[in-house]
């Protein structure tokens, strides 16, 4: 059976018919004080994998609620799916400016706190993309960190005009190399990346010649659309043809799509580890490819 947390319908719904197995979406009510409650009311199972991209501070509590409800059920089973682990960029004392020493001490490694608290009512845990791959190591539980990335190419176009692909940081050359090898061909390049703020960046441009061919930007995640409005300002300049952005996770804060439309993005698209209205490619087929963790 799979349990559908509210943050992820539509992939857990692709997950249960590429599985065929039967689909129960968690009830969410919420009391007048404000506190949640998610349940799986009436569920009668053994095993389950529950399905929930932990996309914002309720969706920690709301899967939280789900083991706790599953357990109560008498679940004997339970693998949990997290699409998109949020907290994973805090993988290390992260203030909040720049120009806070991180090594001061008060600060926490948040996504720590948060994958201890989720082991406790799972038995295995997979997510994809996470910001790096080693967050997984926090987890008390077996846990698995699959790459989708290459998915990515299912959404670009079948003639590229010489296309180059490239990510904002060395982080994501990775990333943009899966792309490029599931679509065929391309060269790859990166940007240099320096974070000013939680909104701002500078990138210092690539070496590769871009003027007149097609550019596929690949990142983990777009968040504000700070760095890949950068990015695109640059390639811009440089007179690339098309300019294509693709993004594992569309998070997609605040105004950060049209930002990116604004920059002079041709087409922006990410997966549905996220529900976005960019989230054009499924990780349903990766997730089942990978559930013997
Ligand atoms: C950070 O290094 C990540 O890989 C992304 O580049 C970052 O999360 C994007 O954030 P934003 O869209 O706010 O610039």
């Amino acid at each position: 059976m799979i349990v559908s947390a509210s943050t992820s319908q539509s992939l857990a719904g692709t997950l249960a018919s590429l599985l065929n197995e039967p689909i129960s979406v968690a009830s969410v009510d919420r009391f007048s004080d404000g506190e949640l409650l998610a349940a799986v009311p009436g569920i009668s199972t053994d095993r389950v994998i529950v399905v929930c991209s932990t996309v914002t501070c309720e969706a920690h509590i709301e899967l939280l609620q789900l083991h706790d409800a599953l357990r109560e059920a008498g679940v004997s089973e339970i693998t949990t799916v997290i699409p998109y682990l949020g907290y994973a960029r805090q993988d290390a004392p992260t203030p909040p400016d720049a120009s806070i020493d991180p090594d001061t001490p008060g600060y926490p490694v948040s996504i720590r706190a948060i994958a201890r608290a989720l082991s406790i009512g799972t038995d295995r845990i997979l997510t994809i993309n996470p910001h790096e791959a080693d967050v997984i190591d926090h987890f008390t539980v077996p846990a698995a960190a699959v790459d989708a990335s290459g998915r990515l190419a299912d959404a670009l176009p079948s003639a590229l005009s010489d296309p180059v692909f490239v990510s904002p940081d060395a982080g994501a050359v990775d990333l943009a190399t899966s792309v490029r090898d599931a679509y065929g061909s391309g060269d790859i390049d990166h940007f240099e990346k320096a974070r000013l703020s939680d909104t701002q960046v500078e990138l210092s441009p690539s070496q590769a010649t871009v003027a007149e061919r097609d550019v596929v930007l690949v990142d983990d995640i777009i968040s504000t659309g700070s760095t890949m409005a950068e990015a695109i300002s640059i390639l811009r300049e440089r007179d690339a043809n098309r300019v294509f952005v693709t993004c594992v996770h569309p998070l997609f804060s605040g105004s950060a799509l049209d930002r990116l439309f604004d920059a002079g993005a041709d087409d922006v698209f990410g997966t549905d580890t996220i529900e976005a209205s960019v989230s054009e490619v499924s990780v349903a087929q990766t997730i089942e490819d990978s559930l013997d963790i």
